[in-house]
């Protein structure tokens, strides 16, 4: 790890304390249960599946060829990105991470580190208020650079957000449908849920703008998602936070590309770490990945140079992994990069 990857982590361990030990490997066992803060609900198995089914996966390592300077980036949802990353939307500093940074400060970091370094950066939603608000503004700030994403909250509210989301300036709006599973919210009043066929196609269609629904686990959901008009899935399990015992988004995700690749853009996160992770979920078919946790800790430890170091850690780890598997492209990984033992 570069020296200022570890200077920025270590900083990171001693600001979020008991929220997140920013383990040698972040895997979900030391934080399992603990929603709030940074850990998957229940037993944790949801975020370990993710990283364990991540783990399973091995290179094929290639070395007769002529890749030698791979090209890393990638052009999603009209936009090219220098990295195939994506900062996956996460709110709740204060309750989730320790608080010692502002949710203002938190989220601008993350959005102009990204923004910085030629990739997107999300922004979340929750309760209180200031979770979302923080982020619109961030994204205002960096002139529409950035993408929010809404919990699927019922009828007007979730439209007032809506609202207040397009003023940001940005072009793309998300839906997390997976915080359906939040019942903290339903418990405090503030009722989110799942919606049918019908009501996520009109969702989609008022909207009127590029549209991602976030926390697709299935191939048939992927099917509907097409079907409702979404221009991009996240394959996710929201980190492993919403339902224990799903599997790991590695584990889905190749069902998942071979019944919808090419018909919408497919997004996937949960687990990913590292270049070689980024580069095993192209594989399986996604054209672009979220990452989640690393992206709070680099921001805690280094608000936006810890982001814009992580990035550039990034980069180089996946264009390393992508010479060794002889991969010129990340527009194009094929899946034989990854060994199977049947083949
Ligand atoms: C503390 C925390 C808060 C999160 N808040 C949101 C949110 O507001 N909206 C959302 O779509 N996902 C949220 N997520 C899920 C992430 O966007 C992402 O799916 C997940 O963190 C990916 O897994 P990884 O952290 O293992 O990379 C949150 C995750 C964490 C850990």
């Amino acid at each position: 790890m570069e020296t200022g990857m570890k200077e920025i982590r270590d900083k990171a361990r001693k600001m979020m304390d008991t929220f997140c030990k920013v383990c040698p490997i972040c895997n979900g066992k030391f934080c399992a249960g603990q929603v709030p803060g940074m850990g998957g609900l229940g037993s944790g198995s949801s975020f370990t599946n993710n990283i364990d089914a991540l783990v399973r996966l091995k290179f094929n390592m290639r070395l007769i060829h002529d890749v030698t300077d791979p090209d890393t980036s990638v052009t999603v949802l009209g936009k090219k990105l220098t990295l195939p990353v994506l900062a996956a939307p996460i709110g709740g500093v204060s309750f989730n991470m320790g608080g010692a940074v502002s949710e203002d400060n938190y989220i601008e970091a993350v959005i102009n580190g990204c923004k910085a370094k030629g990739i997107i950066g999300c922004t979340g939603d929750g309760v209180p208020e200031f979770i979302h608000q923080a982020g619109f503004k961030a994204i205002k700030a960096a002139d529409g650079h950035g993408i929010p994403f809404i919990k699927p909250w019922e009828d007007e509210e979730f439209f007032k957000k809506i609202e207040a989301a397009k003023a940001s300036g940005t072009d793309s709006i998300g839906m997390d449908i997976d915080a359906a599973g939040l019942i903290t919210l339903r418990k405090m009043g503030r009722p989110v849920s799942p919606k049918p066929l019908k009501k996520l196609t009109e969702i989609i269609s008022r909207i009127g703008m590029t549209f991602i629904l976030k926390g697709v686990m299935t191939a048939d959901e992927a099917e509907l998602a097409v079907e409702a008009g979404a221009a991009a899935i996240v394959v996710s399990n929201h980190g492993g936070r919403v339902l224990d015992h799903a599997p790991g988004s590695a584990e889905v995700l190749a069902g998942i590309a071979d019944k919808v690749k090419g018909r919408i853009t497919i997004l996937a996160d949960g687990g990913v770490r590292t270049g070689g992770d980024i580069l095993k979920l192209l594989a399986l078919g996604a054209d672009a990945v979220m990452i989640g946790r690393p992206f709070s800790v680099a921001a805690v430890g280094g608000l936006q140079e810890g982001v814009e170091t992580y990035i550039d850690s990034l980069m180089a780890e996946l264009k390393q992994t992508m010479v060794l598997t002889g991969t010129a492209t990340a527009a194009s990984v094929d899946r034989r990069i990854l060994f199977a033992p049947d083949r």
